[in-house]
């Protein structure tokens, strides 16, 4: 009768294991299947590759400026990168839920970003501009009241442009879309960072970017609130590559070379 009873205690131990399997195994899985790696030496970088020339795709491979500086900075960690692309909204919550070490996307040092992550040094200036259709009545920051603006979802354009008076605001999820938009009359105006604008122009025509900058910006890249270890880390790195040269080489290989203006 006792040995009945024991036998039936590990029937049912096993078959709670069978039906948990999942979350019994899944700590082992996760470092061994290249799906959702994340171990030791990996240093996942979270990105949206939706803004050049930041980031954006080449075929499969995430590359740009913030791919480029991220491998530079994995290097000098001795660490393997690995780029998770994702919705632009997401990389903050991916970075503050440890699903990946640190965002890198054109980031906006904010202060209400910062109640959330930590940011390194910064690496870049940007501003906000303003994108019209050429033969556009707006001429700057003034004549967007009332005004249907375009923006990318998340971003601090989509902040800026809840500030204007009377503004309505269309969110999209990718900043082309937004542009796309203005070209087939939707929207008359999106704002956005400077750089990927002025790719944009480049792939949509009949669009110009207004003289007039809209806000001057600052990127770094974000890390875990209080996740100091690696803060202290990348930014040595980053240091390195400002000190040695290696960041305005990336730079002007994306930027300067071939934009003269
Ligand atoms: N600088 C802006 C921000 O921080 C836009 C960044 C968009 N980046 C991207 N990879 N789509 O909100």
């Amino acid at each position: 009768m006792v040995m009945k009873l024991k036998k039936l205690v590990s029937v049912l131990l096993v078959g709670a294991c069978v039906v948990s399997l999942a979350a019994c195994g899944s700590d082992k899985k996760e470092k061994s299947d290249d799906g959702d790696k994340k171990s030791k030496d990996t240093l996942v970088m979270a990105t949206n590759a939706e803004f050049p020339p930041y980031e954006f795709r080449d075929g499969d491979d995430v590359v740009g400026i913030d791919a480029e500086v991220a491998q530079a900075i994995a290097d000098k960690l001795g660490m393997e990168l690995k780029i998770e692309d994702m919705a632009f909204d997401s990389i903050i919550p991916a970075v503050t839920s440890g699903k990946a070490d640190f965002g890198a996307a054109g980031l906006t040092v904010t202060d209400e970003r910062k109640e959330n992550v930590d940011f390194t040094d910064t690496y870049a200036k940007a501003t906000q501009v303003i994108m019209v259709k050429e033969d556009s009545k707006v001429a700057g920051p003034d004549d967007l009241t009332g005004k249907k603006i375009g923006v990318q979802l998340g971003t601090t354009g989509d902040i800026y442009a809840g500030d204007i008076e009377d503004a309505e605001v269309e969110r999209y999820n990718k900043g082309f879309e937004a542009v796309q938009a203005l070209q087939q009359g939707k929207i008359d105006a999106v704002v956005i960072d400077g750089e990927p604008a002025k790719e944009f122009v480049k792939q949509a025509e009949g669009i110009k970017i207004l003289d007039e900058a809209f806000t001057e910006e600052e990127y770094a890249l974000a890390v875990d609130k209080g996740n100091e270890d690696l803060l202290g880390k990348i930014n040595d790195a980053l240091n390195e590559l400002k000190d040695n040269g290696k960041l305005d080489e990336i730079v002007d290989k994306y930027i300067n070379a071939d934009d003269a203006e």
